[in-house]
């Protein structure tokens, strides 16, 4: 019987390939499982085309050094030839098709390429930088403004994002903590999980495109803030202060991860075997592909690790390492290493294997045109549905940190307004280094988008965008502002200072900022500030001389319309920042997760000799870590546990009545910290973990509710597992890190 059958099935065979249809190798034979078809490639390729596959260039734009370029018409050649796998920066549907041409038609194998970029907050229409995304406290709006970069992206051929950036940090000094979450790493997880669900989706579609999780890992904790600079700390600081973003974004599903520039433990993290076989690999089984940052495998001879690129590919590959942007290392050297028995064919193959995977599951290898569609093109890219997402974000995202005498809001068309500030009309300044194929052109300027409420309003410089003082502008902006009721300043820096390579010294309101600020308070009039920058400046010199702040960020596409809103009142602020605005220079690296010291500072009036503190500042930030204020006012009733003791299996529930007592309605997020009192290895004075985003009408009163497990009250230990040991603790919950009432709870065995 089985031999009748298969003389059947070869029969059958016989007479489709006779039929003039070339019978389809495995792999191209769309019915089969795609792990059959991914073995029955590997099975075809020479060590030249796998090491192709790990090999990964710039197409276009450079988002790093130009180290020895060899040009578009030799990586034209590398793809011909199977020594290519993807490309990064180049976007477009015909960029990517004319290129995905060469791969699938004429090289041997036909395995087509993917396409990836740095699609950070937005690709055409640009959302708030992610660091003012997050004070907004929204994760579905996160998720929301991700799914439509990736709706975007993949419309112009995309299929992979470098992002979410889910470093951890607590230093303004650098500025790429313009791309992060800001300096909580349970609140960062959060974040985390939500931009990949926004990116990936929940199937490979073409709306949704892969999510990178990066900088794998600690990279937020550079040595004095200084970009690609070394990272040195304990295992049980990475894992409890540092990993959890990474972690999550990795249980959401992310298809990739990139290492960072830093080093961990004196080795480059692109050769670190902790962090990429014990901790991604083995702890948390990722399974997806793990890419190089930019010539990072290269940077390995820099650091002095390896002495040259063959060393480089050896080591960063036996670490587990596996796509190699920029360096060119790999495709040069792994054959030969392989042969030399230097680098294992499992690994190698083990790598091949989950890039050829994400490849067949994107229906690549069916349809290698598939993401370049011009009419989705034309039709799903900066659409007036996604600009008005944008600006929905962008109002979201603003911080109200002072409004005093209730100068804000200024009702449109109200007041006449005199606008000062060299980059208030300038597209360019609201767009940071990762503001993708966003059109400066196409944006809402703080001018543009204020003058549609303020017909009237004036507008001067008032200041020099490279810092010098300019007293003809000053006498200027004087003149102007005797004609105006009330004077809006954008201070700050623009959005060329945020992002990579972007780290700075002193992150504060430039002198000549400062310098026309003191001159219009001459006037008498009220002077509300707009701040703009990627990251918290020191505002200490600002605040006493204005009225009013709002922290405005670079809000992209929809700034100036962003910000109209809440300065018209339009919308309610309800924006907390997400990192501590430092009173000094000398007080960064600064979180509110600090550690109580053997030498704590008393209570304000106590005695302070001989305790942790600066002689010449306060120990706080200017604004705390959670701080944002609203038009209306919130008040915190008593809070409430419902138990004062519970097992470590148990749990109790936190109750805290909060009650708009403005005049207006409003939204408050109300904050849950945690302090473990005696732990074996001591714990910051305050962690977040928990917050309700509550919106309440004027007079409404809410009973806010928190579910406190071993899960909110353990730490990890250097193995990151968590831990609960039983004894005291304390629950706190407030409007921010700092205005807290205190609840205690014993946690017993
Ligand atoms: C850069 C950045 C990284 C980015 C990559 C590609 O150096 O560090 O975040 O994704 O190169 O542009």
């Amino acid at each position: 019987m089985k031999i009748i059958l298969q003389s059947i099935l070869f029969c059958l065979f016989i007479t489709q390939s006779t039929a003039g249809q070339p019978a389809k190798l495995p792999y191209k034979n769309a019915t089969l499982p795609i792990e059959e078809r991914i073995n029955d490639l590997l099975s075809r390729m020479t060590i030249e085309e796998k090491a192709g596959q790990l090999n990964q260039v710039s197409g276009g734009a450079f988002t790093g050094p130009a180290l020895n370029d060899p040009g578009q018409k030799s990586k034209m050649e590398d793809v011909r030839t199977g020594r290519m796998g993807s490309f990064l920066n180049v976007s477009g549907v015909v960029e990517t098709k004319a290129i995905q041409k060469i791969a699938v038609e004429e090289s041997r194998l036909g395995i087509p390429l993917l396409f990836a970029m740095d699609v950070i907050h937005g690709y055409k229409t640009i959302f708030p930088v992610p660091l003012a995304e997050a004070c907004s406290w929204d994760l579905k709006l996160m998720e929301n403004s991700c799914s439509i970069a990736a709706k975007e992206a993949a419309a112009a051929g995309l299929h992979w994002t470098f992002a979410p950036m889910v470093d951890v940090s607590d230093d303004a000094r650098w500025g790429r903590v313009v791309e992060g979450a800001g300096e909580d790493p349970w609140f960062g997880a959060l974040v985390a999980a939500a931009r990949v669900r926004g990116f990936q989706g929940k199937t490979f579609d073409d709306a949704h495109i892969l999510s990178t999780v990066k900088h794998f890992a600690g990279y937020g904790a550079v040595q004095s803030g200084r970009e690609y600079n070394y990272v040195d700390m304990s295992r049980q600081r990475l894992w409890n202060a540092y990993l959890p973003p990474y972690q999550a974004a990795v249980e959401a599903g992310a298809a990739s991860v990139m290492n960072g520039f830093n080093t961990f433990e004196g080795i480059p993290v692109s050769a670190q075997p902790y962090l990429v076989g014990e901790v991604l690999k083995k702890k948390w089984g990722f399974k997806g592909i793990l890419v190089s940052d930019w010539a990072s495998f290269d940077e390995m001879m820099s650091w002095g690790y390896v002495a040259n690129q063959k060393d480089a590919t050896e080591k960063a590959m036996n670490a587990g390492s596996m796509i190699d942007m920029e360096s060119r290392a790999v495709v040069k050297y792994l054959p030969e290493l392989v042969k030399e028995g230097k680098v294992s064919i499992q690994h190698v193959d083990d790598a091949v294997r989950r890039i050829l995977r994400i490849k067949f599951q994107l229906g690549l290898f069916e349809k290698p045109y598939g993401y370049s569609d011009e009419a989705r093109e034309k039709s799903r890219i900066f659409t007036a549905e996604h600009r008005m997402q944008a600006k929905e974000t962008a109002k979201r995202s603003v911080v109200l940190l002072k409004n005093q005498n209730n100068v804000l809001p200024i009702a449109a068309g109200s007041k006449k307004i005199a606008l000062f500030g060299s980059h208030a009309n300038s597209g360019q300044s609201a767009l940071d280094f990762w503001s993708g194929a966003g059109d400066a052109r196409q944006l809402s300027t703080l001018e543009s988008g204020l003058r549609e409420d303020f017909p009237t309003m004036t507008y001067a410089k008032g200041f020099q965008d490279n810092g010098a003082s300019d007293p003809s502008l000053i006498k200027e902006a004087l003149e102007m502002a005797k004609q105006a009721d009330v004077l809006v300043i954008q201070v700050g820096i623009s959005g060329a200072l945020a992002g990579e390579d972007r780290s700075v010294a002193f992150p504060v309101i430039g002198e000549n900022q400062l310098e026309l600020v003191r001159a219009l308070r001459t006037t008498g009039k009220p002077i509300v500030a707009l701040i703009t920058g990627g990251r918290p400046l020191v505002l200490t010199q600002l605040e006493p001389m204005v009225d009013a702040m709002l922290q405005c960020w670079l809000l992209g596409t929809e700034t100036g319309h962003g910000v109209a809103e809440v300065l018209t009142g339009r919308y309610n602020p309800s924006a907390k920042t997400v990192m501590s605005f430092p009173y000094a220079v000398g007080q960064i690296p600064i979180s509110y997760r600090v550690f109580n010291t053997g030498r704590p500072l008393p209570p304000a009036g106590g005695d302070s000799t001989w305790k942790s503190r600066y002689r010449d500042i306060p120990n706080d930030p200017l604004y705390p870590f959670g701080y944002g204020l609203s038009y209306t006012r919130f008040e915190y009733g008593t809070p409430s546990l419902n138990a004062p003791t519970m097992k470590p299996n148990g749990s109790v529930e936190v109750t805290v009545p909060v009650t708009n007592s403005g005049s207006r309605e409003g939204e408050e997020v109300v904050q849950l910290y945690i302090r473990d009192h005696v732990s074996s290895i001591v714990r910051p004075v305050k962690e977040l973990k928990g917050f309700r985003k509550v919106s309440l009408k004027a007079g409404e009163t809410q009973t806010v509710r928190f579910t406190v497990t071993a899960k909110e009250l353990a730490f990890l230990n250097a193995e990151g597992d968590p831990v609960l040991e039983p004894g005291k603790f304390s629950l706190f919950v407030g409007p921010n890190s700092k205005q807290t009432q205190e609840l205690k709870l014993e946690v017993n065995p």
